[in-house]
Parts: C-alpha cells; sequence; structure tokens
C-alpha cells in the first residue's frame, strides 16, 4: 500500500539539508518534513544526555507531522542518541551505520578514515559499525571542529586559501593513516567536498553519508510499498527553532537551491 505521509527529516541546524538535498535527488515525489535546531546548534560538542534530550523533542516535533519515518540527518545525534529511536512508533533511519556500510564496500586497502564533530569522533560510533562488517578494518577518526563554523561563514570554496589550510591541517591524522575511504561523518562536511578531494586526490573514496541513508531510504520505501505513489514533485517544509531571518542564504548552500523564506517556520521545540 502507498505511503502518501511526509518523510520526517531533524538536524542540530541546517547541515541537515546536505542530507536533504540527496533524499530530494532519489525520490523526487516524496513530500518532507524538516526541522531544524538551529536555536540549540551545534550539538556536537554537547553531553551525550543533552544531545539525546534534544534529539527526543525532534522527533516528537515531527511525529506531530504525522510522518512515515524519521530520519537523524545529523551525524552527532545518530553517534550519540540513535539507540533511544527504537520506542519511536515509525521506523528510523541514522547515518552511522550506512555510512559505514558503504565505507567497507568502497575500500581496497581496508584503511577507513572517519571525521566528525567531537562528540561523533569521541563515541567510536564509525568504527563499531564498521569492525561489525569487516573486523580487520584499520579505522583513523579525527574531529575537524572547524569545518563546521567555516561552512557556516560562507567559507567552502576550494581555491579559498583559509578552506584550503583548514582542510590541510585537520587532515593530517588521515593521511598519515594511508586510508583510501573517507567518511564525510558531519552533515557540513559534504560542502567541502571539493576542498577535501582537492587534498586528498584521485586514491581516497569520500563517502556522503546522505547518498547512503537516501538510497536506504528509498530501498525500505520500495520493499514495503511506502512510496508515495503520485508522481507530482514532493511538498517541502521547513521549521526552525531560531528565528528564520538567516534560513535563506547559508540553506540554499547546503540543500542546492534556493529556498523562499515564506516557506520557513519557527517552534518552539523546548515547549514540547
Ligand atoms: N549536524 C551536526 C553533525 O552532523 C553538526 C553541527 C553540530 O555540531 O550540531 O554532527
Amino acid at each position: 500500500m502507498a505511503d502518501s505521509r511526509a518523510i520526517g527529516v531533524f538536524d542540530s541546524g541546517l547541515g541537515g539539508l546536505t542530507v536533504t538535498k540527496e533524499l530530494v535527488r532519489h525520490m523526487p515525489c516524496e513530500d518532507i518534513v524538516y526541522f531544524g535546531d538551529t536555536g540549540r546548534v551545534p550539538y556536537g560538542t554537547r553531553s551525550r544526555e543533552t544531545i539525546k534530550k534534544y534529539a527526543a523533542q525532534d522527533e516528537k516535533f515531527l511525529l506531530k507531522h504525522n510522518v512515515k519515518l524519521i530520519i537523524a540527518a545529523c551525524g552527532t545525534v545518530s553517534s550519540v542518541a540513535a539507540d533511544s529511536a527504537g520506542s519511536l512508533p515509525v521506523p528510523f533511519f541514522e547515518m552511522v551505520s550506512h555510512a559505514a556500510k558503504a565505507a567497507v564496500e568502497a575500500t581496497k586497502n581496508g584503511k577507513i578514515g572517519v571525521i566528525g564533530t567531537a562528540a561523533t569522533v569521541a563515541s567510536g560510533s564509525h568504527k563499531r559499525e564498521i569492525l561489525k562488517l569487516k573486523p580487520d578494518a584499520e579505522v583513523t577518526a579525527c574531529s575537524c571542529s572547524m569545518f563546521v563554523p567555516l561552512v557556516e561563514e560562507g567559507w567552502y570554496n576550494d581555491d579559498d586559501i583559509v578552506v584550503k589550510e583548514t582542510v590541510r591541517r585537520y587532515l593530517q591524522p588521515i593521511i598519515k593513516s594511508g586510508a583510501d575511504t573517507l567518511i564525510l561523518g558531519c552533515t557540513h562536511y559534504p560542502v567541502l567536498e571539493k576542498a577535501i578531494a582537492g587534498l586528498l586526490g584521485g586514491g581516497v573514496t569520500l563517502i556522503n553519508p546522505g547518498v547512503a541513508v537516501a538510497l536506504a531510504v528509498k530501498d525500505y520505501l520500495k520493499a514495503n510499498g511506502k512510496e508515495k505513489l503520485d508522481s507530482t514533485a514532493g511538498k517541502h517544509s521547513f521549521f526552525v527553532s531560531d528565528k528564520p531571518d538567516s534560513f535563506k542564504n547559508l540553506a540554499s548552500v547546503l540543500l542546492g537551491e534556493e529556498i523562499d523564506d515564506r516557506k520557513v517556520e519557527q517552534v518552539d521545540i523546548g515547549a514540547l
């Protein structure tokens, strides 16, 4: 039976729009409800308890919109708070296991790099998932704390000297490890993909978890007959927890298309 309900997506802020971009690319007809917790971003420097509490509120908000499934389009939530999603009444998709699977499939030398926020790297989530699939893999993870502010500042062009140097400095452990595959384990990092690829060269495969999760969701919907049946373009609704004013510019970079300010609504997420 077809299911015309929307796909629910949440992130600590606007970074999850890079995942939404892949969802739209792979499932253009599906409706999407996006919640970005812009009033409480970043999550990546917070404690496990706080991230779990915030994630539960974000999920509750999406459930109020009667979504058919929920995607934690946030590397940090996926790493730290995915276990609490077991009690949700709809299927839950996180980013880590899908990225790990794609990385294991891509690697030839068994050396996999992971970059993410401090909370993501401290959780060891990617390493755990990779080793489940490939026990002899060598995993090198490092946090790249300045990548998120860099992207939010609009500095992501691969020919920008600050971008080049920041990427070069953070990725030294990955280069030293000899990894032939690198998971971009934070929502903002795909925006820096060109700069990262420029440094690492063609010998390193970059894994965008947004692509991996979009394909997994598409497979799930198909296998369970839950795709939206009519083939009109999907409706996309955006909600944020801080003023939507600054949404437009950064959102267009992350989503890869213009967003009309009027389509963005502010909600009081703490009141849920
Ligand atoms: N969305 C977060 C992630 O993917 C990055 C921003 C934050 O720290 O909240 O980990």
